[in-house]
């Protein structure tokens, strides 16, 4: 049985998230609670995975104690899995928490508490990409249907958390009234020294060299990707069967070429310089 998507305040969003959304608005952040914020497929779990290991100082027994979404709960599906409400209450601080709502929809507590947050963007050609395969996989979502018509869909936000476009903008919007670190995932790809070294910094910490380039390497691709702990294998499989897939896919840049036709690579850029012609955000081209 697969779900359909319902409008939240203007977004589509999965019916079995809407159902719960009262809860879900009204979520208590606590002082010192760090967001972990993205759009879906943007390399949430892979920034997920460097907090832990940067909030346990590259401990990779530690970051081992529990599968990602345990070590760091998913705001949206506390009803439909655990770590529940309960669980999250029950957490010690600091606690970091992962979302896929667009910035106007991030629960209030998070900004009366002043909660740092961290947000990922990856480029829109991989993000739908990555995206149409993993909605192969997610039983809450709608079939995705031919990539043609899934394209068209993402083009005008009708895909789960809506816009991709209104997404990355809002977030970058806000970025200097709040306490946002606003990272690209193809930065962290390109040079993900240097970028695991900010996060470090916005997070306070203070780690040595040689622990950062540990977390280098635990948190990368081909680790990740073996690791039952890091790469989402034990994901409810009600909510995403990856039977035919697994969740750690590719992990590159530029995976879209394998899937776009140059006459929707054309369309897709015309439609995206108007949705993108009035912020300052760019992607880098070399693509
Ligand atoms: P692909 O489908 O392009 O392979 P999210 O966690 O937001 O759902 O994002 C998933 C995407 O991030 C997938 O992209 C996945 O392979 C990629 N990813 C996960 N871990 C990664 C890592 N350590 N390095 C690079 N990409 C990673």
């Amino acid at each position: 049985m697969r779900g359909t998507l319902e409008n939240v305040e203007g977004v589509p969003m999965a019916d079995a998230i809407v159902k719960n959304w009262q809860q879900i608005k009204t979520f208590e952040a606590r002082p010192g609670d760090i967001l972990i914020s993205t759009y879906p497929k943007s390399g949430t779990t892979w920034i997920q995975e460097i907090v832990d290991l940067i909030m346990n100082n590259g401990d990779e027994e530690i970051c081992r104690r529990a599968p990602i979404y345990e070590r760091i709960p998913f705001i949206e599906l506390m009803h439909l899995m655990k770590p529940g409400l309960e669980e999250i209450n029950a957490m010690p601080s600091p606690r970091v928490l992962k979302t896929h709502l667009p910035v106007q929809l991030i629960p209030a507590s998070f900004w009366e508490h002043n909660c740092k947050v961290i947000y990922v963007a990856r480029n829109a050609k991989d993000t739908v990409t990555s995206f149409y395969h993993f909605d192969h996989m997610v039983k809450i979502h709608p079939e995705p249907g031919t990539f043609p018509q899934y394209l068209e869909r993402f083009m005008n936000g009708n895909v789960g958390w809506g816009s991709w476009y209104d997404h990355v903008k809002g977030f970058w919007e806000w970025k200097d009234k709040r306490d946002i670190l606003y990272l690209l995932y193809e930065d962290l790809k390109r040079n993900s020294l240097e970028e695991i070294r900010k996060v470090m910094r916005f997070l306070d910490k203070d780690l040595s060299e040689e622990v950062l380039k540990k977390i280098v390497h635990l948190s990368s691709f081909a680790q990740m990707r073996k690791n039952p702990m890091a790469n989402n294998s034990t994901f409810p499989k009600e909510i995403m069967d990856q039977t035919d897939m697994s969740f750690m896919r590719k992990g590159t840049v530029g995976d879209w070429k394998n899937l776009f036709t140059a006459e929707q690579s054309k369309r897709f850029e015309e439609h995206y310089k108007q949705q993108m012609k009035n912020t300052t955000l760019i992607f880098p081209s070399a693509i």
